[in-house]
């Protein structure tokens, strides 16, 4: 039930504190990751991947892009990202020793159960990250690692998502360590992962404060959203969120590509999201803000503490500092927030949006 909150997807946002807890439990120690946790067999399957293809719908396809940048940087193994009702359709190139991974919430999604079909038997292993016991894809995998979320009811995914972000990272640290990741590293992350439930809480804590921003979208018919590296996924989840129950149109580049399109499309009407963590990428994404600005588009930006400084046209929402590893999972928190808020503004049905369903069970 609902209790205290006026919509499942709300109350679903804040259990992600919670949550989070749920999917790390019996999987990982003070420094380690757990590798039981995958189940047997899972680690002699592990040890004979070279390469890891992801297949998955919609928010769950985002999760599956931002574990690609995990997967190439930490583990180093190479890794593809496409949605299910492409690859399934469409001639495919399986190399050898090719780690088949699902991501679903429900695990009755009818495209990423049909590609799970179609390549069963010319993949090393297939690995479900699912959030339902007993699912479809959970049974017809070999191994699955749940993301142990309980019944999201939103039809707008929010706790699945970042907690299949917390179950992709565990599986990054499988393949790393066997890629040369040191132990001091692992420790690294796996203490990151400790604090994520903090992080996740502090991020949840920022919802007045969001609440207060979604003034600004309720209006306007068009939104984009920016990100580089990792955070560019984030971003994609953020619009995905904001189409689907606010009905504003919304897309996603990677600030990079401003300038090959879609910066025509900037004018005050056009508000401008950038999901802008304290990393390496920073100063290529201020310089991208930049040339937003100029055209006078309106700028919301959720940064790290003071790397970036509100002026007049753009407004600045501090983030907790995070560790890079964990800036996916925690800035999505407020783009959930945001969509949220501005949905409830416009007055649409929050749950339950219209022309969608909670489970795609049919193509
Ligand atoms: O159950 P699944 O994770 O396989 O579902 C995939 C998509 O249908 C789902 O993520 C959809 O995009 C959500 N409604 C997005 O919020």
């Amino acid at each position: 039930e609902k209790g205290e909150f006026r919509h499942f997807m709300l109350k679903e946002i804040y259990e992600q504190p919670e949550v989070v807890k749920a999917t790390l439990q019996g999987r990982i120690s003070a420094t380690k990751l757990l590798e039981q946790a995958f189940g047997n067999g899972a680690s002699a399957i592990f040890d004979q991947t070279k390469q890891v293809q992801i297949i998955a719908c919609g928010t769950s396809y985002h999760a599956g892009m931002i574990a690609k940048y995990w997967l190439e940087d930490i583990a180093g193994i190479p890794c593809a990202v496409e949605v299910a009702s492409e690859y399934r359709y469409r001639k495919h190139v399986v190399p050898e020793n090719t780690l088949f991974l699902t991501i679903s919430q429900s695990g009755e999604t009818a495209d990423t159960l049909a590609a799970l079909r179609e390549v069963q038997d010319k993949v090393l292993a297939s690995l479900t990250i699912c959030n339902v016991p007993g699912s479809s894809l959970v049974r017809e995998s070999d191994l699955s690692l749940m993301t142990n979320a309980g019944p999201e009811i939103g039809v707008a995914s929010t706790k699945a998502f970042t907690t299949q972000l917390v179950a992709l990272l565990l599986f990054t640290l499988a393949l790393a360590r066997r890629s040369g990741l040191s132990e001091a590293r692992e420790a690294e992350i796996v203490g990151a992962l400790h604090q994520l439930p903090e992080l996740l809480l502090a991020a949840v804590k920022l919802d007045a404060s969001i609440e207060s921003l979604s003034r600004a979208f309720a209006e306007k018919n068009h939104t984009l959203f920016l990100g580089r590296g990792p955070l560019y996924p984030v971003a994609m989840e953020g619009a995905l969120k904001l189409k689907e129950i606010s009905y504003i149109h919304a897309e996603a580049y990677p600030a990079g590509e401003l300038k090959h399109g879609p910066l025509a499309l900037v004018d005050k009407d056009m508000p401008v999201v950038a999901v802008a963590p304290n990393n390496a990428l920073l100063d290529k994404l201020k310089a991208n803000l930049q040339e937003v600005k100029a055209r006078g588009g309106e700028l919301f930006v959720f940064a790290g503490a003071d790397h970036i400084k509100p002026e007049e046209g753009l407004r600045v929402e501090q983030m907790p500092d995070v560790p890079e590893i964990l800036e996916p999972i925690v800035y999505t928190v407020p783009l959930q927030l945001l969509s949220y808020h501005v949905a409830v503004l416009k007055g649409t049905d929050v749950d339950q949006p219209r022309n969608l369903a909670k489970s795609v069970t049919v193509e």
